[in-house]
């Protein structure tokens, strides 16, 4: 939500910022600016919409600036036009700042400064921090940033430029992320690490109430209170260039979804023995006392991390007998919950800088609860003030829509639950040996259904891309896949749809039902013939039914008018599978229909404010 980038250095920082706005893109895409600094002047570039405007804007322009700070925005206070965009700057153009998060006590601050006679341009609230600072000015850019951090509250990553002290980026963060990268003679301050691979692979993780000054080969990190600098640890990132390219896939979503032949390996790695039949989990930290006496399970989530959500309480309630919960993590953080010493909170997140899971685990933390991450972005927000958990090590999530997240997540989860359950003795040994096997086996798996199904799901896919409505049924572990597909669908081809349980439908959507309203069935083993009466009876009413069904299944063949076959497996393991078709129709469709699935409308990847 929100991307920026800084740099200082002997590079050409205009190259350097425009090629790291285009990857922190997916953050945000409703403007893009960049402030260069030349010949002791503050050149502004900005205009609303994609970071191709702005590349046309300053197309042919060649400053010699070595400094600059750029933003790409996902708008929240002020409609994104150009006036809005980032950097704004103070009423002399002395000063320009770029900002990721939300100034909640802007309406004072803005009505102060207006009555010392401060114009101010936007409508933003980030505009009031370009100006406060200009405010608190006295000849020294330092002290008036740590002033006018004294009088903003908020989350916010935050770097500003003074157009009298050459070549210098302060940044501070509360909330939203911030990095620096440190280069040979060149430093950047980054939303994240995408902005800087090909750079350099030396990061500091920034936390929250850090400054930090970057000036071409130098930077220093402090404490704005006490002005003392902090000795941080440096880092190394392993995201490469590949990692972070559509390595010839004409989208990310697709190449996402693809990559989870190899992902879903990489969430197993290394924790589950095929030859003994072991799962282990080493950042868990909890011994087998702990995970004996543990009373309550919670996932706390958003969005596709809260569908893993719900999947993770029906299988640890399954494998290890634990009471479990899931938990929207915007509901649980107002919700004044009661928490108890046995209870242990994870909190789901492929950013982790989710700010609504984010507040919720440090809820969690305050009241003395005991907290772990299931996080994909390796030393993000979640991750470190966790402390520990379980990295799903799917690589850089780039299409704004989850994918390859959403089912490492799932291996995960099942993971903690087996692990659970191992030291519980709740999993039969029969069950333990196929849930492994089959885990080991999936990614094959995956791939051959990749390779076999697509002109299916593509033609599929045609036939349904001009509906207007969908329903997503599934039962049990298939719930949570439901819902999964009708919001991939949702929010890449802007398709009305709802994921309900199968047999809840009846109490009350099925009134929706006519044959213009498809419906997307899960019907693999798991309570088959209850879904099976559940696709009667919305055949009854006249809808289409595309039917993710186990192969070999003739009786599904009659019944739906579509359907997708996928292997048949343990069942704790097969919603992971069945979850591929339905990303690859919403993706599908959302293509024939011309969407830009990689940046939805409206939507940003890492949502940081609530
Ligand atoms: C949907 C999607 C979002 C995220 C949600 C939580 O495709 O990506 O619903 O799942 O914003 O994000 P994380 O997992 O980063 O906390």
């Amino acid at each position: 939500m929100c991307g920026i980038v800084g740099y200082t250095g002997n590079k050409k920082a205009k190259d350097i910022l425009i090629s790291g706005l285009k990857n922190l893109e997916y953050r945000g895409y409703d403007s893009a600016g960049i402030c260069l600094q030349e010949n002791n002047e503050l050149l502004i570039f900005k205009d609303k919409g994609r970071i191709k405007n702005l590349i046309t804007i300053i197309d042919g322009l060649s400053p010699n600036a070595i400094s600059g700070i750029g933003h790409t925005r996902w708008a929240t206070h002020g409609e994104p036009n150009q006036i809005n965009s980032h950097p704004h700057t103070d009423c002399k153009n002395s000063i320009a700042i770029v900002h990721n998060g939300i100034i909640e006590n802007y309406t004072e601050i803005k009505k102060f400064l207006e009555s010392k006679g401060h114009i101010f341009k936007s409508e933003t609230d980030s505009e009031v921090i370009s100006h406060l600072i200009e405010e608190f000015y006295e000849g020294d850019f330092k002290e008036a940033f740590l002033n006018m951090l004294k009088i903003i509250e908020g989350a916010y990553a935050i770097l500003a430029m003074d157009k009298n002290t050459p070549n210098t980026i302060i940044g501070a963060r509360k909330g939203s992320p911030l990095i620096l990268g440190i280069g040979n003679n060149e430093n950047f301050l980054v939303s994240d690490p995408s902005a800087i691979v090909g750079y350099t692979a030396n990061v500091v993780y920034l936390d929250d109430g850090e400054v930090v000054i970057i000036k071409n080969n130098e930077f220093e990190i402090l404490d704005p209170v006490s002005k003392k600098s902090i000795n941080k640890k440096v880092e190394h990132i392993s995201w490469s260039l590949k990692e972070i390219s559509k390595d010839g896939y004409p989208d990310f979503m697709l190449k996402e979804i693809f990559e989870q032949q190899q992902t879903i390996k990489n969430a197993f790695r290394g924790r589950i023995s095929i030859e003994n039949y072991d799962v282990k989990l080493g950042g868990l930290k909890l011994t087998p006392k702990d995970i004996q006496d543990i009373q309550r399970v919670f996932f706390i989530s958003c969005g596709t991390s809260w569908h893993a959500g719900i999947y993770a309480k029906y299988v640890m309630e399954d494998l290890s007998r634990i009471i479990s919960e899931h938990e929207y993590a915007s509901e649980f953080r107002y919700r004044n919950p009661l928490i108890k010493e046995d209870d242990i909170f994870f909190f789901i997140s492929q950013s982790g800088e989710t700010a609504d899971t984010l507040a919720a685990l440090k809820l969690v933390k305050q009241l003395n609860g005991r907290v772990y991450g299931i996080t994909n972005v390796v030393g993000s927000s979640i991750a470190r003030e966790a402390g520990q958990g379980v990295y799903t090590h799917a690589g850089p999530e780039i299409g704004v829509a989850s994918t390859k997240a959403f089912t490492s997540q799932l291996v995960v989860t099942l993971l903690i639950a087996l692990y659970f359950g191992k030291f519980r003795k709740t999993v039969p040994q029969d069950k333990l040996i196929k849930i492994i096997e089959d885990l080991n086996k999936l990614p094959d798996i995956v791939e051959n259904f990749l390779k076999k199904n697509i002109e299916i799901l593509k033609s599929i896919s045609f036939k349904y891309k001009d509906i207007s409505n969908a329903l997503y049924l599934g039962r049990g572990l298939n719930f949570p896949i439901a819902l999964e597909g009708a919001l991939k669908l949702k929010e890449i081809s802007y398709i009305h749809a709802e994921g309900y349980p199968a047999a809840e439908m009846k109490h009350g959507p099925i009134a929706l039902i006519d044959k213009n309203f498809p419906v997307f069935v899960i019907a693999t083993r798991e309570l088959y013939e209850k879904v099976i009466s559940n696709i009667e009876e919305v055949k009854a009413r006249g809808a289409k039914v595309v039917a993710i069904a186990n192969e070999g299944d003739k009786k599904i063949t009659k019944l739906a008018d579509d359907v997708i076959f996928v292997p048949e497996l343990e069942y704790h393991v097969q919603p992971i599978i069945n979850v591929i078709p339905l990303q690859l129709i919403a993706y599908y469709i959302a293509s024939f229909k011309g969407k830009d699935v990689d940046k939805p409308r409206n939507l940003a990847k890492s949502v940081t404010v609530e």
